[in-house]
C-alpha cells in the first residue's frame, strides 16, 4: 500500500494531528476542514498547503483514506459514520460518542464498513502507561485488583469564548452531571485490566467554584470490572488548582504502580519479587529496557515535540502502521465504547444519588 491519504476534521486539536502525520512515515496529509474561515486561514498561513475546505462532505469527497475527527464532541458520531459508510478509516477525538444510542449507530455503522475504527485515546500511548501495561502483561504485578486515575484539568476558560459565548464544553460537559470526559483516565486503567467496566457508581462534589455549572467541581466515578476489580475515577476540569491530568495508581497481588501526585516527579513501582525489602520503592524507568519497545526508550526528537509526553506521536505513528500493514487497530470499536460507555451510564448513576448503573456489553449488541 502506498501512503495512506488523510484528512482532518477540526483544526484547533487537528494542527496537533497534522504536525504529527507529518513526522510519521507513510501518511501524507492531503485535504484539511474547518468551518471556521479565520482557524482555516491561520492554519494555512502556518502550515504547507494542503487542500483546505470548509465542509465535511467535501473532505471526505477528497480521496482520502482515512479522516481524523477533532471537532467538537457532539459531531464526532455523525461524522464518523459518513466515513466508515464510505469505507473510510477514521481515528476519531475523545470520546467516541456521547449518548447510549450513538454508541449503537457507531458500532452498526463500525460493523457493515470495510474500514477501521479508532478512538484516539492518547493518553494509552504515555510511555508510563505502556511501560505498566507491558509489566502487567509479564505478570510483575500479580492479579490486578485495584486502580485510580484521575485527570485534574481546570479549562474553564474553555467552556465560553472571549466574548462570553457558551463553547462546545459548556454544552456537552459543564451543563451536564458525571465523568463525562472519563477516558483520559479510564482507558488506560482497561488496558491494564483488560477487562470491561459492569457497572458504576458516580457522585459529585456539587458546585462550588462556578455554581452556574451543573458539572460538579470533582466528580468521582467508581467502576467495577468484569475481572473483579475496583477502579475510582476523579475528573475535575473546574476547580481552581494546578493541574495534573495524568495521575494513576495501581495495586496487585504482587506490587503497585504510583504516578506522581505533582508533576514532575517520579514514577515509582513497589513489587514483590525486585524490591529489597517491604518498603523499597524502585524507579519505573528501571524497568523501561526490559519491558519497552526501543523506540519508547530511545524517544525521538518527534515524540519529544509531540503533545501529550510524546503519546500523540506514538498513537499516530500505531494507526498509520496498523491501517497500511492491514493489522487490526489496537483501539478498535469495541474498546473505544468500552472506554467511552462508563462516563455515559454515569450520568444515570449520579442523577440517581450514585446507585449501581449498569454498563452494557457492547459485544452483545
Ligand atoms: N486527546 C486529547 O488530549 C485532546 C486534547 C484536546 C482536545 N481533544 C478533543 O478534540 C476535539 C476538539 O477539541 P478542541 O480543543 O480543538 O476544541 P475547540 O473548540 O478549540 O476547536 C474545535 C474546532 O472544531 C471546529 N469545528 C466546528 N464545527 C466543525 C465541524 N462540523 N467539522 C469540523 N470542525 C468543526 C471549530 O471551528 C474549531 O476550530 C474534542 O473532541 C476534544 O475532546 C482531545
Amino acid at each position: 500500500m502506498g501512503n495512506l491519504r488523510i484528512g482532518i476534521a477540526g483544526l484547533n486539536r487537528g494542527r496537533h494531528f497534522y504536525e504529527d502525520f507529518t513526522k510519521v512515515d507513510g501518511a501524507d496529509v492531503i485535504a484539511v476542514m474547518d468551518p471556521n474561515q479565520e482557524v482555516l486561514q491561520a492554519f494555512c498561513s502556518k502550515y504547507k498547503a494542503v487542500k483546505a475546505l470548509t465542509d465535511y462532505q467535501d473532505l471526505l469527497d477528497s480521496d482520502i483514506d482515512a479522516v481524523v475527527i477533532a471537532s467538537p464532541i457532539q459531531l464526532h458520531v455523525e461524522q464518523a459514520v459518513a466515513a466508515l459508510e464510505r469505507n473510510i478509516h477514521v481515528l476519531s477525538e475523545v470520546t467516541a460518542a456521547t449518548k447510549l444510542y450513538d454508541c449503537m449507530i457507531l458500532l452498526e455503522a463500525a460493523r457493515k464498513s470495510k474500514a477501521q475504527y479508532m478512538m484516539a485515546e492518547n493518553y494509552c500511548y504515555i510511555r508510563e502507561n505502556i511501560a505498566v501495561r507491558n509489566m502487567v502483561k509479564a505478570g510483575l504485578f500479580g492479579e490486578l485488583y485495584y486502580a485510580e486515575g484521575e485527570y485534574l484539568h481546570n479549562v474553564v476558560d474553555l467552556y465560553s469564548t472571549a466574548a462570553g459565548e457558551p463553547t462546545w464544553r459548556l454544552e456537552e460537559i459543564a451543563s451536564k452531571r458525571g465523568a463525562i470526559y472519563g477516558t483520559h483516565s479510564l482507558g488506560p486503567i482497561i488496558n491494564w485490566f483488560d477487562s470491561r467496566v459492569i457497572s458504576v457508581n458516580c457522585l459529585g462534589s456539587g458546585s462550588h467554584t462556578v455554581p452556574a455549572y451543573k458539572n460538579d467541581d470533582s466528580t468521582i466515578m467508581l467502576c467495577r470490572t468484569e475481572s473483579g476489580g475496583l477502579i475510582n475515577i476523579r475528573l475535575d476540569t473546574i476547580s481552581n488548582r494546578p493541574h495534573n491530568m495524568g495521575y494513576y495508581t495501581l495495586q496487585g497481588t504482587k506490587g503497585c504502580y504510583e504516578a506522581p501526585r505533582v508533576p514532575g516527579g517520579e514514577h515509582r513501582v513497589w513489587l514483590k519479587d525486585y524490591a529489597a525489602s517491604s518498603e523499597e520503592w524502585l524507579p519505573l524507568a528501571n524497568f523501561y529496557k526490559a519491558f519497552l519497545p526501543k523506540e519508547l526508550i530511545d524517544f525521538p526528537e518527534a515524540a519529544k515535540t509531540s503533545h501529550h509526553w510524546g503519546a500523540d506521536y506514538f498513537m499516530v505513528k500505531d494507526f498509520v502502521r496498523c491501517i497500511r500493514e492491514g493489522r487490526p487497530v489496537p483501539i478498535d470499536i469495541y474498546r473505544s465504547l468500552e472506554f467511552t460507555l462508563p462516563g455515559i451510564m454515569s450520568q444515570a448513576s449520579i442523577a440517581h444519588g450514585g446507585v449501581p448503573v449498569t454498563v452494557p456489553d457492547v459485544h452483545k449488541w
